[in-house]
């Protein structure tokens, strides 16, 4: 469905990309009951040009906000159910030869979508997981030595079980990083369980939604996040956060400069969905659990204490002078 953006961000202000995302925003949360945060950050993630990795329980409603999210833009979506016997090619696409024509051709594969919907990844071999990599990061994708670029927006919408469940290879430490956020659903509170029995009792609500944002919409959005202004003691913020991380006595794996980066994109992101032209120290604080916490891994000790690398992240937050 084609949806007319008569005017409206027509002077790219940040009103205007909070009047769009504030309609994305709704539309999902006419489906995702009682979320507001998980929703608030997978939106952040699209607006700073990132992937979403949504890891939880089965039944929390992963699945529902990605398909959610997805459905609110009228983009290209395809959703890939990883398991065991999912191969690289099947996601990155095949080169086949082509009788009449003598010669191969490229059949690209669903990654040449706006999102992609990667369900259960964590049920794949470490190898098709790695195949998503090269897409992530560099959004291209070479198949027998030639390279095809993908389309903007590319976004990756993964969920996953948390790794102790059963059947599950856990994502490399390189994938991870490639998130920009993982978040969790959470039970819902008994209020928005019993408003999902009644929302959800007949049909799916999925089949309601349509498009409230067109894919230059998105375009646009993302344009004037990345304006979005970051003074210099934000970074100094920013940098301080990483760094404790590299030099906390708990963790064996601190953040990567990549992980800087995106902390920064995301914090922009931030700032946009709430009218402001600048980063602040707060944005970094909300966004250090799900920016941070994934790429993070814990010593042994740690480990056997069970301090989760999101407790470090907090307790580094807490502890840090504020600059900005
Ligand atoms: N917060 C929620 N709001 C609305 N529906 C929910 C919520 N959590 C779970 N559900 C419902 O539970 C069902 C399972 O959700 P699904 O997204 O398939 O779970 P998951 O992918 O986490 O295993 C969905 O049909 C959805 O209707
Ligand atoms: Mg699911």
């Amino acid at each position: 469905m084609a949806v007319s953006t008569h005017g409206e961000i027509g002077q790219q202000g940040y009103g205007s990309v909070a009047g769009v995302a504030n309609k994305i925003r709704a539309a999902i949360e006419s489906v995702i009951e009682g979320k507001p945060e998980a929703v608030r950050l997978a939106l952040t993630v699209m607006l700073a040009e990132g992937h979403l990795l949504i890891e939880d329980v089965p039944g929390v409603g992963k699945t529902m906000l990605a398909k959610a999210l997805a459905k609110s833009v009228d983009g290209s979506v395809r959703r890939v159910q990883f398991t065991p016997d999912l191969l690289p090619s099947d996601i990155t696409g095949v080169s086949a030869y082509n009788q009449e024509r003598r010669e191969f051709e490229f059949m690209p594969g669903p990654v040449f979508a706006n999102i992609l919907v990667g369900d259960e990844i964590n049920r794949a071999s470490p190898k098709t997981q790695s195949a998503l990599l090269e897409c992530m990061e560099e959004r291209q994708v070479t198949v027998d030595g030639t390279t095809y670029p993908l389309e903007p927006p590319f976004m990756v919408i993964a969920t996953q079980n948390p790794i102790e469940m059963e059947g599950t290879y856990p994502l490399p430490e390189a994938q991870r990083d490639r998130f920009t956020a993982r978040i969790s659903m959470g039970y819902p509170s008994p209020q928005s369980e019993l408003e999902m029995l009644d929302v959800h009792g007949r049909v799916s609500p999925l089949d309601n939604l349509s498009p409230v944002a067109t894919v230059a919409d998105v375009r646009r959005l993302v344009e004037t996040v990345r304006q979005v202004h970051v003074a210099a003691g934000v970074k100094q913020y920013a940098i301080d956060l990483v760094n404790a991380t590299r030099n906390h006595p708990d963790l064996r794996l601190g953040a990567s400069p990549r992980a800087t980066l995106q902390l920064i994109r995301a914090g922009r992101a931030r700032a946009a969905l709430e009218e402001r032209e600048y980063v602040l120290p707060d944005d970094l604080q909300a966004l250090a659990v799900p920016v941070l916490g994934h790429r993070l891994l814990p010593t042994a000790e740690a480990q056997v204490e069970r301090r989760r690398p999101e407790q470090v992240v907090t307790e580094i937050v807490s502890r840090l002078p504020v600059r900005g």
